[in-house]
């Protein structure tokens, strides 16, 4: 029972070590982890002494589970919730920053696999995620996105300005992390 849920969780790759250089880097104040599968974002933040609180969220509860017990280890869970929830569905509040490592990948078919499956396009999770996150930035809020080559993403038309902070290109494809505004 244990090892099929903890299979299930995103193990940290290279498109986390991306995400967490520039959450180390850049964020502050009320912080929110989408996705946070292991926890290695929100402890990141969680660790910053600029940081006042953070949430992670998963959609998967034994992600949500390992990302309480490495909060645990790293001493950082008393400025941390965690939540079970389908993006925003159960999340109240707003954060100054929010971090996303999403599904960003093309479906395949067969069985969907939430840690990488974004849907028929690769996109469907994100612009559902882009269009919640509106409800719950503070003014002047930003969001840092990691996303794909493969699968792109279109951020104007949902009222967002983006710039790409860092590209790191893999054998198969080209992986952004990009800083998201509302404009
Ligand atoms: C690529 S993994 C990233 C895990 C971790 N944040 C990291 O950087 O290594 C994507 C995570 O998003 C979660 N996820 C997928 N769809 C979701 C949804 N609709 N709501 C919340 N979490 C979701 C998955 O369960 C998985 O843990």
């Amino acid at each position: 029972m244990r090892s099929s849920c903890v299979a299930s969780i995103y193990r940290p790759a290279e498109d986390s070590y991306l995400l967490q250089r520039h959450v180390e880097r850049l964020v502050e104040g009320s912080v929110l982890d989408m996705g946070t599968g292991s926890g290695i974002q929100a402890v990141a933040a969680a660790k910053k002494p600029n940081v006042r609180c953070v949430v992670a969220v998963d959609i998967d509860p034994a992600a949500v589970e390992a990302a309480r017990g490495r909060a645990e280890e790293a001493h950082v869970s008393h400025k941390m919730c965690f939540i079970n929830s389908d993006l925003f569905a159960n999340v109240e509040g707003r954060f100054d920053w929010m971090v996303f490592n999403p599904p960003y990948l093309p479906s395949e078919g067969g069985v969907e696999d939430r840690t990488w499956d974004g849907g028929g396009t690769g996109r469907e999770t994100i612009l559902r995620f882009l269009e919640g996150a509106k409800e719950h930035l503070t003014p002047g809020g930003s969001i840092l996105l990691i996303y794909s080559s493969e699968a792109g993403i279109e951020a104007e038309p949902y009222g967002y300005k983006l710039v790409v902070i860092e590209e790191k290109r893999l054998f198969f494809e080209t992986l952004y992390c990009a800083r998201l505004t509302l404009s």
